[in-house]
Parts: structure tokens; C-alpha cells; sequence
């Protein structure tokens, strides 16, 4: 599967990702005006890039922790069976919390991950995702801010990847067999 040869149609040009992300940090700011300090979880990997920015429109007192689940591997779908591969470095008892998704998809890892850090008792859990794809949702999870719906297509670029290629590419593209 992933040795066939494919091309990257642009999906969301990285001028849009940037507008989108200034509308949603205020949107964040708003939500978390006063905190004493917001843990921002950036989901490894496929959101690097996306906190990156992220946190760099947000006017607010952060810490950054990573947390990694298991995702595709090397393949175009989900495992469904979701393994926490690197826990957080911090505690979040007691604090404000944003974890940030590269995409939700069947909904499994989010709501995995959601419901391990609502065990740790945080003040507030909030998430965000970039990309959303409603029509493959598996279990009843939403982003609490998503920055884009769409449709059910193999997408790489601005940190996600297919088995670990374009993850540098700055725009989200589509991948397009040939
Ligand atoms: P879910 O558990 O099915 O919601 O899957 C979430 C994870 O699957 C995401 O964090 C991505 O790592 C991966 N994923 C879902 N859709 C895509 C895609 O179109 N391209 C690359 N990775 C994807």
C-alpha cells in the first residue's frame, strides 16, 4: 500500500491554516482569559506543528506537554485499540487543560485520551482539533474548537503524515493514488 506511487492534491493552503488558527486562538483566549497557567497537550505526532502556531497566537501563561497514543502505524486506518506510547511529563490536577488533535477521525483516540486525563482531575479539559471528519465518527466525540470539517479523504501535510512521509509539507493535501 504505501510503496504505490501517489500525488498530494492541496486541500487547505497554509495561508487559510494561519487565518484560521488567529480566529480560533481568540476564540481560546477568551475561554481561558485569567488562568493561572494552561498545560497546552500537543498529541505527538501528528500536531506538532499545529501547537507550534498555536501557542504562538495565544496570549496567555502556558506550560507545553506531549502526550503520544498509538494511531495508523504505517497504514491508512485506525486500530481502534488505543495505547497511551508516552504519558505527560507533568500532573494536571487541578489545572487548565487544552489538548490539541491533528485530526479526528473515528474518534476513538481523542476519546481515549479525554477520558485518562479526566481521571487525573484537571480544573477544565478542553480539546481542539485542525481537521475533523464527521463521517467517520465510531464513538460519540467532538473538539471542543475544530478548524476544519471535511470530508472522508486521506489527508498529509502540516504535521501529519502517511507512514511518516509529508509532514513538512506546509499546506494539508490529499493524497491521490496514481
Ligand atoms: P481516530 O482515533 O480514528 O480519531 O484517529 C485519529 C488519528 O488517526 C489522528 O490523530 C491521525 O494521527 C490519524 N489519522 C486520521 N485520519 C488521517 C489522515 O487522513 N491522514 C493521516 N493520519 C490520519
Amino acid at each position: 500500500m504505501t510503496d504505490r506511487p501517489y500525488v498530494i492534491d492541496e486541500m487547505i493552503s497554509a495561508k487559510s491554516i494561519a487565518a484560521r488558527i488567529e480566529a480560533l486562538s481568540q476564540e481560546i483566549h477568551d475561554e481561558f482569559d485569567g488562568t493561572d497557567k494552561l498545560v497546552v497537550v500537543g498529541l505527538l505526532r501528528g500536531s506538532f506543528v499545529f501547537i507550534a502556531d498555536l501557542v504562538r497566537e495565544l496570549d496567555l501563561p502556558i506550560e507545553v506537554d506531549f502526550l503520544e497514543a498509538s494511531s495508523y502505524g504505517d497504514g491508512m486506518e485506525s486500530s481502534r485499540e488505543v495505547r497511551i506510547l508516552k504519558d505527560l511529563r507533568g500532573a494536571i490536577e487541578g489545572r487548565d487543560v487544552l489538548v490539541v488533535e491533528d485530526i479526528v477521525d473515528t474518534g476513538h483516540t481523542l476519546h481515549h485520551v479525554t477520558n485518562l486525563l479526566k481521571s487525573r482531575e484537571p480544573a477544565r479539559l478542553k480539546t481542539i482539533a485542525l481537521l475533523d471528519k464527521p463521517t467517520r465518527r465510531e464513538v460519540d466525540m467532538k473538539a471542543d474548537w475544530t478548524g476544519f470539517e471535511i470530508p472522508d479523504e486521506f489527508v498529509v501535510g502540516y504535521g501529519i503524515d502517511f507512514a511518516q512521509r509529508n509532514r513538512n509539507l506546509p499546506f494539508i493535501g490529499k493524497v491521490r493514488f496514481i
